[in-house]
């Protein structure tokens, strides 16, 4: 029996960079982020007691790099308990695969869910946005639709992920310029590590953390465009501003990424209600209120470098679907 499950990316307003416990990767700070709609991850499942391990593909072929990171999340589910055989798990993404476009926040949640239906195993959404956890921070929120926030427990042993506003209560929009097609130079776990060792600036990106969430917090509630612009693109840069400060400095953006900063910050100058933020790669995600999407997809088409243009809206948390 195959199991199929969809999920999408999601694109943080407020950072995750740092881990207060790799080995079960907890994140040091609490993230906000929106789920996209348009841009999918479809991971199919089927159990095969007779295979000699688990196999994965993605977007056609074996994928051997990222199979430990699929065992891994099978052997959690067996660790509480459920009944996991060997898997064999083909996954598609319908958007340019590890270039900062978040494809291992989409693929583990499929993934979750996916196993969850097939083992029978009947978790609660809040825990499989754990597991998920464990397996790419940024996955948990890709279990829920719209404006999610993930927190950390008080006892800093968990994570809480939830849905604190629904995509259709404030249907923004995101126009996504890919700068370079290829993979990233240093992945986020990576990156992570080394900005924790060595940047100067480590300890008050966590500390300050706390009141950007709630800022953030404040103009979701408030449906206040302005308000999230401004905290958004200061967690953005703030994270940049402490990988740059890394031994050696790690630098995400391409001149395109920067040239279309500058055009995003003169659009909102002149009018336009759109912000930017930018994740471990050179893409720019430029966040819209409705109605001005076509306005900033046409400039940012002007600048050379841009060799892609994607559209979204928000969509819903990761599911089943029918085969
Ligand atoms: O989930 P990871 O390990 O790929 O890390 C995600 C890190 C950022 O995308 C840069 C920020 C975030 O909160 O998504």
């Amino acid at each position: 029996m195959r199991t199929t499950a969809v999920a999408h990316p999601n694109i943080a307003l407020v950072k995750y960079w740092g881990k207060a416990d790799p080995k079960r990767n907890i994140p040091a700070v609490g993230s906000i982020s929106i789920t996209l709609d348009t841009l999918t991850t479809t991971t199919s499942l089927e159990f095969d007691p007779d295979l000699d391990g688990d196999r994965f593909s993605l977007n056609g072929k074996s994928d051997s790099p990222s199979l430990h990171r699929v065992k891994h999340c099978l052997a959690l589910f067996r660790r509480r308990g459920a009944e996991v055989p060997h898997a064999k798990v083909d996954s598609t993404n319908n958007f340019p695969t590890a270039a900062g476009l978040a494809s291992s926040a989409s693929g583990f949640a499929a993934l979750v869910v996916a196993v969850n239906q097939a083992a029978g195993s009947n978790m609660a959404r809040s825990e499989l946005a754990g597991l998920a956890r464990e397996c790419s921070g940024s996955a948990a929120r890709s279990l829920f639709g719209g404006y999610v926030e993930l927190e950390l427990a008080e006892d800093g042993e968990r994570t809480e992920t939830r849905t604190i506003l629904q995509a259709d209560q404030w249907p923004l929009e995101v126009v996504i310029a890919v700068t370079d097609v290829g993979p990233k130079a240093v992945g986020s776990t990576e990156g992570m590590a080394l900005t924790e060792r060595t940047s100067p600036y480590y300890r008050s990106w966590v500390e300050t953390s706390t009141t950007d969430l709630a800022e953030a917090r404040a103009a979701i509630a408030a449906l206040d465009f302005e308000r999230l612009a401004e905290v958004s693109e200061q967690s953005c840069l703030k994270m940049h501003a402490v990988a740059l400060a890394a031994r050696p400095g790690l630098l995400y953006w391409n001149g395109t990424t920067i040239d279309c900063l500058h055009q995003i910050r003169e659009l909102r100058g002149r009018g336009t209600p759109v912000f930017f933020t930018v994740d471990a790669g050179p893409q720019v995600k430029a966040i819209c209120e409705p109605g001005v999407t076509d306005r900033v997809r046409h400039a940012l088409g002007q600048i050379p470098g841009v060799v892609e243009l994607l559209s979204c809206g928000l969509g819903e948390g990761a599911a089943v679907v029918d085969p």
